[in-house]
């Protein structure tokens, strides 16, 4: 298996964005700590790679996202257990170019990367309209107020994260106070790996 280092620096070979390097750092802190608290400790380091590496054709080829990301995965030796779980996060939604991408999320863990990638953007969306800039004292209640202001985030697909949440059997409150949490839990962590990467 590819490791971490290997793989961040695959993900920085096609992704120059700061904010998509936070995303990508975000979602790997979230899926690491969901693996944890899921009873996967044991592939925690696993998990926080798919989240990594989810999204690394969407700076280049935004249109063929999830389409693309095979032929780079491949490319940097990465298996393609790994290449299922990045492609299937894509399930069901039609990119730029048309076509409806049909990898199902099978493994939990996939399941988990599709529910939790969509709202790490909306929770984040959140933290920047705060004071404080963070999500570590957002409370559970004024994320919801926020998630159902069909305004507030309207990029951030409520009906993607929901099919998430549903994919996982989960109330949609279990996967939105599981998703606080891993972010609050994780922001620190991620804001000295960017300050390393700037
Ligand atoms: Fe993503």
């Amino acid at each position: 298996m590819i490791t971490r280092e290997e793989a961040f620096k695959l993900l920085k070979r096609y992704n120059k964005d700061p904010f998509h390097i936070q995303h990508a750092l975000t979602v790997e802190a979230v899926m690491k700590w969901y693996a944890k608290e899921l009873g996967y400790a044991e592939e925690a380091e696993y998990w926080g790679i798919v989240g990594l590496l989810h999204d690394i054709d969407f700076e280049l080829y935004p249109e063929e996202h999830c389409l693309k990301a095979p032929e780079l995965l491949r490319e940097g030796g990465v298996g393609e257990d790994i290449i299922h779980a990045v492609c299937s996060h894509g399930y069901g939604i039609t990119v730029g170019c048309g076509v409806t991408i049909d990898v199902e999320p099978i493994h939990e863990m996939e399941k988990v990367l599709f529910a939790a990638d969509e709202l790490t953007g909306l929770i984040w969306a959140a933290a920047l309209m705060r004071p404080s800039r963070s999500t570590k004292d957002m409370e559970l209640k004024s994320l919801k107020k926020k998630y159902k202001s069909k305004g507030f985030a309207a990029g951030c697909s409520r009906e993607v994260i929901e099919r998430g949440a549903e994919q996982l059997g989960w109330e949609l409150n279990r996967l939105l106070e599981m998703t606080l949490q891993a972010m609050a839990d994780s922001e620190d962590l991620i804001s000295e790996e960017m300050s390393v990467v700037a």
